[in-house]
């Protein structure tokens, strides 16, 4: 079996690429968009070949399908394709190449600012925005909207990668693509062609994210080791150094410096417009 190409599996194939030989859950039932989910792998190169005519339009259907909350749908998304404009985001975004080499790229927003039109047009104070409760909401819309079009692109054999570093200058994103007070880029989005097929990436065993009926964290110590083994192979694969899962995640979250500037991120949300009360 070839595990860089992206074709159709059995179920069997599907969920050992996912979780690696020896963490394979029970097969349940299976179609053809669960065999498009598990074989969901981000790509960070791309051709520069234009994507088909209606194809923006179509992901943004797919995205504006998913579900949001109270039917509020608190976010937007710019389509960005403006090479010089793709430039800047890249450069804000600790120079991401890929971003500079997908036909498409998306930011998404969490949207209260359309919130805060209606309110005035209708001449009505709306108490709810300075919350934070409001921006999680706007910001888990933004999220589930993205992830709809992930899917959808990857379906029509399309490859995406979300680029949270567009977080780390959310002032300057703001600048680039004309943010106006109460929209806020949470990530952004790169879609295209894959340059070259990239490997499905392993996931923790089933046993260590899935609780039944309480929280049990019994034997995850045991599956992290399994997984950081599984891992080990994976980035010695397709990476620069072949590191456990533990040592990556130990490195990503135990410095501030690895936060890339997402420590004033508070700070920022409120020069946006999002008071966080
Ligand atoms: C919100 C979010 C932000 C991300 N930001 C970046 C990013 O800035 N750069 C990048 O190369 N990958 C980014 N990723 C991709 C993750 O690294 C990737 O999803 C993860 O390693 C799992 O790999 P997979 O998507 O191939 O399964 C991001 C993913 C998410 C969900």
């Amino acid at each position: 079996m070839d595990i860089s190409q992206p074709t159709v599996l059995s179920a069997a194939d599907a969920l050992a690429l996912r979780y690696g030989p020896d963490a394979v859950p029970a097969a349940g039932p299976w179609n053809e968009t669960i065999g498009l989910l598990l074989s969901h792998r981000s790509v960070r190169g791309y051709r520069p070949d234009a994507l088909p005519a209606g194809t923006l339009e179509t992901l943004i259907a797919a995205a504006q399908s998913a579900a949001t909350s109270s039917n509020l749908q608190t976010w937007s998304v710019i389509a960005v394709t403006d090479p010089a404009k793709k430039a800047e985001l890249a450069k804000l975004a600790n120079n991401q190449k890929h971003i500079e080499q997908c036909p498409l790229f998306l930011v998404w927003l969490a949207d209260i600012a359309r919130n805060q039109r209606m309110g005035a047009e209708e001449g009505v104070a709306l108490e709810v925005m300075p919350y934070q409760e409001t921006f999680l909401v706007a910001a888990i819309d933004a999220a589930l909207a993205a992830q709809n079009a992930v899917v959808a692109a990857e379906s029509l054999g399309l490859s995406t990668v979300y680029i949270g570093a567009l977080r780390n200058h959310p002032l300057e994103v703001a600048k680039v693509v004309d943010l106006p007070s109460g929209t806020f880029g949470v990530f952004g989005m790169c879609v295209g062609y894959a340059a070259a097929p990239a490997e499905v990436k392993p996931r923790l065993p089933q046993d260590v994210v899935l609780h039944h009926e309480r929280y049990d964290s019994t034997g995850e110590q045991a599956h992290r080791a399994a997984y950081d083994a599984v891992m080990t192979q994976f980035s010695a694969r397709n990476e620069m150094a072949a590191d456990t899962w533990t040592k990556r995640v130990i490195g990503r979250m135990s410095k501030l410096s690895a936060l890339s500037g997402r420590d004033k991120l508070v700070a920022a949300l409120n020069a946006l417009g999002f008071e966080l009360k």
